[in-house]
């Protein structure tokens, strides 16, 4: 199975191997990340995005390909983000993907980009068992979710407004790190006093595994604006730590109170803030103490890939649960 990820800045391209009811195997991949175009702009354009997506989606097709040492008629079902994202970026992965599976007459499956990171972890040696809580934490989404199986997703609760990745990337921005600013953020603070400042932990004692991070941006921007033009690099850092604490401490909570409610003893946790190694080093801690099992997907496979998007598409296809290819064309769902 060939899977397409084009939803925001980064093209992706994938190769997994279904045989019967073992786990599937990736056999290949290839990221082409355009953070370094977007950078000067201080966030994606959407446009130069949906160009680049177009420049690098064949090149990085043929280098799966030729990893993999198949060649396309080897190919027997060809996945693509079909959502959410950036219409034009999505558009590019989509049509080359239901364009590829109409030259191949093979099945073009559309795929939700939220379940790809969702499943991710099924590409890492130790894959989790069904059921689990999961915390999905990207720069667009934040949300809980009570998972039976592939497909069955319970969304327990979510950001009322910024997402986990969005409070990082915003608030690096106040404090001038470059976009994206989560592992920039990340970095800082490591010199950091996570105490020196007090920030809001919105929502932390809501009783639900809701999330609400605009106000911490808020605060951030309050702080950034005390400490001047030209704050020492030790403020700064002391700042970026007790962001990273503020954000890091609610999903912490928010995550133990979805295990606590479901009765759950495993934990999934995927997308781009699932890097965070204060988050990891946290939720290992409490879990630890609670005999909560905690998977992530590897570290490179936390940000936006093929590989997750291609897995998705072979777990759903071994449960039977592919859609039959629709010959009337193809959407995309940008929301
Ligand atoms: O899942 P992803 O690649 O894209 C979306 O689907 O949104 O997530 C990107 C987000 C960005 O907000 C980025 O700053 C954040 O993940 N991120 C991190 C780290 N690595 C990536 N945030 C905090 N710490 C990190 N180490
Ligand atoms: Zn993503």
């Amino acid at each position: 199975m060939l899977g397409f990820e084009s939803s925001c800045d980064e093209t992706g391209v994938a190769l997994v191997e279904v045989s019967g009811d073992a786990p599937p195997r990736l056999l290949a991949q290839a990221l082409h990340s355009q953070i370094a175009m977007h950078q000067a702009y201080g966030g994606v354009v959407p446009e130069l995005a949906s160009r680049d997506h177009v420049r690098r989606v064949l090149p990085l097709t043929r280098e799966v390909l030729g990893q993999a040492g198949l060649s396309l008629q080897d190919v027997d079902l060809i996945a693509y983000t079909q959502g959410p994202g950036l219409a034009g970026a999505l558009l590019v992965g989509a049509g080359v993907a239901v364009s590829l599976s109409a030259a191949l007459d093979v099945p073009a499956l559309p795929i939700h980009h939220l379940e790809g990171h969702l499943l991710s972890p099924f590409l890492s040696a130790d894959p989790p068992e069904f059921p689990f809580v999961a915390l999905l934490v990207s720069g667009g989404h934040t949300q809980l979710m009570r998972v039976e199986g592939v497909g069955r997703y319970d969304i327990l609760g979510e950001t009322i407004d910024d997402a986990a990745g969005e409070a990082f990337d915003k608030s690096a921005k106040l404090l001038g790190l470059p976009y994206p600013g989560g592992p920039h953020l990340a970095r800082l603070a490591a010199f950091g006093n996570p105490q020196a400042f007090e920030l809001p932990r919105p929502l932390l004692h809501s009783g639900k595994p809701d999330f609400s991070f605009a106000g911490l941006k808020t605060a951030v921007l309050t702080q950034v604006k005390k400490i001047g033009d030209s704050p020492c690099e030790q403020t700064r850092a002391d700042l970026a730590a007790s962001t990273q604490a503020a954000i890091v401490e609610v999903l912490v909570k928010k995550s133990l109170l979805a295990l606590k409610t479901t009765g759950m003893k495993r934990l999934v946790v995927a997308g781009g803030v699932g890097a965070n190694a204060l988050l990891r080093e946290q939720l290992n801690a409490a879990c630890a103490r609670r005999g909560v099992r905690v998977h992530y997907p590897e570290l490179q496979l936390c940000t936006d890939n093929g590989a997750m998007i291609a897995m998705a598409a072979a777990l759903r296809v071994q449960r039977g649960m592919a859609r039959p290819r629709d010959d009337g064309g193809f959407e995309v769902r940008p929301r």
